[in-house]
């Protein structure tokens, strides 16, 4: 075989694989050593270390907005009906029908959204909620403003979702529902969750909030559960800045939640009617979106699924080439998986692959290198947080509960998920709502940071 040491990382990402350049240079991918490759031969000087960036230029802007070609929002803020009307309506039927929901109900925020739909099942005190822990404060307010105890079930490692049989593990006479969260965008196991749900009937709530479009054999995430819920926050797949919806099919819990989050109304009452008749017939909330609000959302949602397939386009290549790179390990998918948000993109790092170089220090070089990148959420689990603690030492938890249940530590100890912690050490979470939006040329920079990284990791280590 020809040594073809002038090969370049570029020539190499043309060739499309990583297989072909370890060939061509005698080294096999799947060994603990990357490929010779780079612009100097050594995969250049990394930018952590002095070096030139592996890209530059910046990534696609987010949230994107082209105030020219989109004048819906000016529209309406110059017609002047700001409140809740008919682009509300409009935007919550363009929803549903994209998730493949009866019906759908638009509300400031994705914790809301989560919120009104524990409000609207029959969940409540001396409950039990089973919680993937992965997961962000947020997911879990709605259960515990039911007053409902959160049951955290550990993540499959390999996929960052709840293990269905650690859900199975957790289920006692008090479970009433579980709460999977679609975290990243990368679908949780509902085809599994809903034959354990059925089985013991309990209510599946989706936290979609990072999953808009990800979809299990054609059937969009959140239309699997008893209600789906979305953000639509400025960082998200749909940004509106801030904004929320709850998906389902029952009619009645629709109509439940219609009137909660219009003061507890009768369903039947338009927002912004007022006659002396009107009454708040139950407790509710005002967790309205407004006419502007819904005018952004119709405009993202225009660009919504080609934004989407570029995403799953970019992020399927840029996985399979990851994958490549010892130590790199892209998380895995469910078995019928076929379209991801790519909120983000994220993999396992193994750090023995790079020559012992920290997950930490591995995140700040390939940040260097002009990749948007993080180490996912920081360290402490939720059930060891002061969310929690404070709660359970709340007047109203303490009048609820013996005190042996809201013993915090034993509480931490029942809820202790290892396979969490060694992910929250191991994860790498690449920023790909903007960056998959990228060339493909840019998907080959992030490869060849990594690269460029791993050939250079005993000295970045030291550094
Ligand atoms: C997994 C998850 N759940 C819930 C939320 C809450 O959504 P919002 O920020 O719209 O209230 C978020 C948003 O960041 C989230 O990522």
């Amino acid at each position: 075989m020809t040594m073809k040491t002038n090969l370049t990382r570029r020539s190499f990402v043309k060739a499309g694989s990583l297989g072909a350049v370890g060939g061509a240079l005698g080294v096999a991918a799947t060994t603990s050593a990357a490929p010779a490759v780079g612009k100097t031969g050594d995969a250049g000087t990394p930018a952590v270390l002095g070096g030139t960036p592996a890209h530059k230029g910046g990534w696609p802007r987010w949230p994107q907005w082209d105030a020219a070609s989109d004048p819906e929002l000016a529209d309406v803020m110059k017609k002047g009906v700001w409140s809740r009307a008919k682009l509300v309506t409009e935007f919550e039927n363009q929803w549903a029908k994209m998730i493949g929901n009866k019906h759908a109900l638009a509300v400031v925020n994705g914790t809301n959204a989560l919120s009104a739909a524990f409000m609207e099942l029959p969940i409540g005190p001396g409950d039990e909620v089973i919680i993937s822990p992965y997961t962000f404060s947020a997911s879990i307010f709605g259960v515990l403003y039911q007053k409902a105890i959160p049951v955290f079930a550990d993540i499959d490692p390999t996929t960052y979702q709840i293990d269905p049989e650690k859900i199975r593990a957790k289920i006692t006479p008090r479970t009433k529902a579980i709460l999977p969260v679609h975290i990243c965008g990368f679908p949780s196991d509902m085809e599994a969750i809903m034959k354990i749900a059925k089985e013991h009937k309990l209510f599946v709530v989706e936290d979609a909030c990072q999953a808009h479009l990800s979809s299990i054999r054609g059937r969009k995430v959140g239309s699997f559960g008893h209600a789906g819920c979305f953000s639509f926050q400025t960082s998200k797949i749909m940004p509106i800045g801030e904004g929320g919806a709850i998906t389902t099919d029952d009619a009645d819990f629709k109509d439940r939640l219609y009137s909660y989050h219009n003061y507890g109304y009768a369903s039947s009452i338009a927002p912004g009617t007022y006659a002396s008749t009107i009454h708040s017939f139950r407790l509710g909330n005002k967790i309205r979106m407004a006419e502007y609000q819904a005018a952004i959302g119709l405009v993202q949602l225009k660009k919504l699924e080609a934004q989407h397939k570029l995403r799953n386009e970019n992020g399927n290549w840029l996985r399979a080439k990851l994958a490549e790179i010892p130590g790199i390990k892209p998380v895995r998918l469910y078995d019928g998986v076929d379209s991801v948000s790519y909120y983000m993109c994220p993999f396992i790092y193994d750090a023995q692959a790079f020559k012992g170089l920290s997950r930490d220090k591995f995140v700040k070089a390939l940040s260097a290198e002009g990749v948007s990148v993080t180490g996912g959420y920081p360290n402490d689990p939720l059930y060891t947080q002061g969310l929690l603690r404070t709660t359970f030492e709340s007047a109203i938890y303490r009048k609820l509960y013996p005190a042996a249940e809201l013993n915090f530590e034993q509480y931490k100890q029942k809820n202790h998920c290892p396979k969490l912690i060694q992910t929250f050490q191991t994860s790498v979470w690449l920023n790909s709502t903007p960056m998959l939006l990228g060339s493909r040329q840019d998907m080959a920079d992030i490869v060849d940071a990594v690269v460029k990284i791993q050939r250079n990791a005993d000295k970045i280590a030291k550094a």
